[in-house]
């Protein structure tokens, strides 16, 4: 039987007459080449996506009016036990792009959809409910990728994770790069990407690599904006904002998430807080939009190597009200550290948290894009969980293309074996992090002990499993993303005992 067929004798069929929905010669040719994806899961509800279009590499708009899409939520994947159906509307403003927000759902359910329009049905996805917060939970998982550069290598590690039976994907960004850097397969434009139709036509690109198709059909995405999702440099003229409205845009047109961006407009909603049963409260700030000034050590005193990315730190970075995620942000994150009982405290940062020094001939140099390059803000962070007594504070990051587990501490040269905090950051899916990079970061490394293991050489994501007593962080990597096909295993297991901060290796 087709999957047409499922939805004939199902809820869709049924309720159909019901919708009148109008048929134009727009919508008999709309068809999903993107698929479906799912995110933003709460206990009750979760965003359903898709877009319409003639196909992946033709951007034309198919309509000039709002399409009706039809979508149902099943139990089964078969879609015979129907739960919800509606309508969504996919508008071309958005680029024909649906955001279904579905309520009423049960907590910690597994639940399958799809999408009809003109008489063309989707692919059936699977998505999930978070359990409900507060309420009693033994063990969560969850996959953090990061980072995935389209010419640098395929995205197979995305395959990896088929069996995890993970609750979601927490995507700390960088999930379209807007800059070629050559590789196994090439941008489909010239870069960089300037207006709204370079960005739709990149995001169309990614969304063609199979294992990450495959990824979102699985399962429900929590996806976060890093550097190169829309570029955030200090450059505020006109069209620099422009250029970022593009950016969010396109991301939100291609993102099941579930709050849009004002049109035209160089800001972009995407803070998030969830609380998974009584196991975790989970924070995703955004580190990018409010962030104070990265240049302000460029003042001709100055020094930078390695591309410029380690940079000698100035007076200036020492600034005490000096802040990464802006002060709104701050008392927000202040506020969920401080009346938190969960048992696991998470803060999902784009970029490491940890303190990293690297000399470079007799002298200190940091990663200032990093929490190094915000030592005030946070020290606020460590001071608020140590004042506060937080249960079990984790950090999950990216951004450097490598794989780092650390005890943070509340200041860097502190005992290393009395940390704050324990961070991992996981490497990424197929960006490389490359050797003028990595190799000052590994020649660093005895002199930051607090610095458990550093892996700049492999791809692939991070699989956190988490129960009352213990954190369990798998670093699954993958043996090659040059070619497709590559195959994911776990490399390293690091935990984390509740009520000791610090990772050992299992
Ligand atoms: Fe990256």
């Amino acid at each position: 039987m087709k999957r047409r067929d499922f939805l004939v004798g199902a809820g869709l069929a049924l309720a159909a007459p019901a919708l009148a929905i109008r048929k134009t010669a727009a919508q008999a040719a709309a068809a999903f080449p993107f698929s479906v994806a799912s995110g933003d899961p709460t206990a009750n509800a979760v965003v359903l996506w898709t877009r319409l279009a003639r196909a992946v590499d033709d951007p034309t708009p198919i309509s000039a009016q709002p399409i009706e899409v039809e979508w149902v939520v099943a139990s089964d994947e078969l879609l015979s036990d129907v739960v919800r159906t509606g309508i969504g509307l996919a508008r071309p403003e958005y680029g024909h792009s649906v955001h279904v927000d579905v309520d009423g759902l049960q907590p910690d359910r597994s639940y399958f959809y799809a999408f009809r329009v003109g008489g063309e049905m989707s692919p059936v996805g699977r998505t999930r409910t978070l359990p409900a917060a507060g309420a009693s939970h033994q063990r969560f998982r969850f996959n953090v990728v990061s980072c995935q550069h389209w010419e640098n290598g395929y995205f197979d590690a995305y395959d990896g994770m088929a069996d995890d039976d993970a609750s979601f994907v927490l995507h700390l960004g960088d999930y379209i790069y807007e800059v070629g850097r050559g590789g196994v397969r090439a941008h489909e434009t010239k870069d960089p990407l300037v207006t709204l139709e370079d960005y739709r036509r990149r995001h169309a690109l990614y969304k063609t690599d199979a294992a990450l198709r495959r990824a979102h059909e699985r399962m429900p995405f929590m996806v976060t904006l890093d550097n190169h999702d829309a570029l955030t440099e200090d450059s505020a003229d006109d069209a620099a904002l422009a250029r970022r409205a593009a950016a969010y845009q396109a991301w939100y047109e291609f993102q099941p998430v579930r709050h849009a961006p004002p049109l035209q407009a160089p800001t972009m909603p995407i803070l998030r807080g969830l609380d998974i049963g009584d196991l975790m409260r989970l924070s995703i700030p955004d580190t990018r939009q409010f962030r104070e000034s990265e240049s302000l050590c460029a003042d001709g005193s100055d020094k930078k190597f390695a591309f410029g990315v380690f940079q000698k730190p100035c007076a200036a970075i020492e600034e005490p009200g000096r802040s990464m995620l802006g002060r709104a942000q701050e008392n927000w994150l202040d506020v969920r550290l401080a009346t938190s009982s969960a048992r696991w405290n998470v803060m999902a940062s784009t970029v490491m948290m940890t303190p990293f020094d690297m000399d470079h001939d007799g002298e200190l140099y940091r990663y200032l894009q990093s929490w190094d390059g915000y030592p005030a803000a946070r020290g606020r962070i460590l001071d608020r969980i140590t004042g506060s007594g937080v249960a079990n504070p984790v950090c999950i990051a990216g951004d450097i293309h490598s794989s780092m587990v650390s005890n943070v501490m509340r200041r860097p040269g502190d005992d290393p074996k009395k940390p704050v905090m324990t961070e991992f950051v996981g490497t990424s899916i197929s960006s490389l992090w490359p050797e003028p990079l990595a190799k000052p970061m590994h020649d660093a490394l005895p002199d930051n002990p607090h610095v458990r293991h550093f892996d700049s050489q492999k791809r692939g994501y991070v699989r956190c499993t988490v129960t009352g007593d213990l954190w369990t962080t798998d670093l699954r990597t993958i043996d090659y993303t040059d070619r497709v096909g590559g195959k994911v295993t776990t490399d390293r297991s690091f935990v984390v005992e509740n009520g000791q901060a610090g990772a050992k290796e299992a």
